[in-house]
């Protein structure tokens, strides 16, 4: 009996252009999804090219999901056939390691905007389709940093924090209208993440007091060791698996 099967089923996937998405995308859609690769960057075009060239399905929109009618639009194109079934909020942005009392007002609003207030928007237009569906699930890709104080910056550990309760809320809510809400949270994943700030503006006096914590992670993980967790909580296996903070971070956040 094959399992994890998701043929016929629609999974929206947002950041698939790079690392964990990716990796996310190119799995469902391996095990029978019909993926749509949303991402801000161009580079959304290789993951479907990746998919369709090993006889997937998968379609590419390129667009900012944090402005709210790009997120409307992106359900409404994943439920195009009536199939969603599945929501990956997974795009996100780091901070500069800042702490609070040092906070840029750039920084922390495009980490809300981006980490936290776009997963919302997406939330807020699929869980009704999910519903009308019959159910769905959707995984939010949360961080260390969203249980800890001590593995980013203010902007992005408020961030990553909040999707957690969102999550959590979501799933209490919707549960019982047959739609789930997990969070998944990665230690240190081998992707780009920090290309997507300026490296040059790092606050490196409190980046070196990570440090230590870093060092006690075992090792980064690689973005498919991500991505099979997704697909878990995506699958029908999971069934019973709701409001559920899963960390994938080879026993970081248990010391
Ligand atoms: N890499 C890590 O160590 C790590 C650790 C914990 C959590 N995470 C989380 O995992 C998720 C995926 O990150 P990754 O490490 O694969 O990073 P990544 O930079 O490789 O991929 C993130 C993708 O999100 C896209 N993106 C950014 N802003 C967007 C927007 N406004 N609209 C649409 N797309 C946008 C980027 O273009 C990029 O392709 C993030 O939410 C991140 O916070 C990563």
């Amino acid at each position: 009996m094959a399992i994890f099967d998701l043929t016929g089923k629609t999974v929206v996937v947002t950041g698939a252009g790079s690392g964990i998405g990716r990796a996310t995308a190119v799995l469902v859609a391996a095990q029978g999804a019909s993926v749509v690769v949303a991402d801000i960057a161009e580079s959304a075009h290789g993951t479907v090219t990746m998919i369709t060239d090993d006889g997937g399905s998968a379609r590419a929109v390129v667009g900012d999901i944090s402005d709210p009618a790009v997120a409307a639009s992106l359900i409404e194109d994943g439920n195009a056939d009536g199939t969603l079934w599945g929501l990956v909020n997974n795009a996100g942005v780091m901070d500069l390691f800042a702490g609070v009392s040092h906070v840029d007002d750039a920084t922390w609003e495009r980490c809300l905007r981006i980490n936290l207030t776009a997963p919302m928007y997406l939330m807020r237009a699929a869980v009704p389709v999910l519903v009308e569906n019959g159910g769905g699930s959707i995984v939010n890709m949360s961080s260390a940093a969203g249980m800890r104080g001590a593995a980013a910056g203010a902007a992005y550990t408020a961030s990553k924090h909040g999707l957690i309760g969102l999550t959590r809320n979501t799933a209490y809510t919707y549960g019982k209208l047959g739609v789930r809400c997990n969070a998944v949270m990665p230690g240190g994943v081998e992707t780009n993440i920090m290309a997507s700030i300026d490296q040059t503006k790092l606050d490196t006096e409190h980046l070196g007091a990570l440090g230590p914590v870093h060092a006690s992670a075992l090792r980064n993980a690689k973005p498919d060791e991500l991505a099979v967790l997704v697909l878990f909580l995506l699958s029908a296996e999971a069934s019973n698996v709701n409001g559920a903070l899963i960390a994938n971070d080879g026993g970081w956040s248990a010391g």
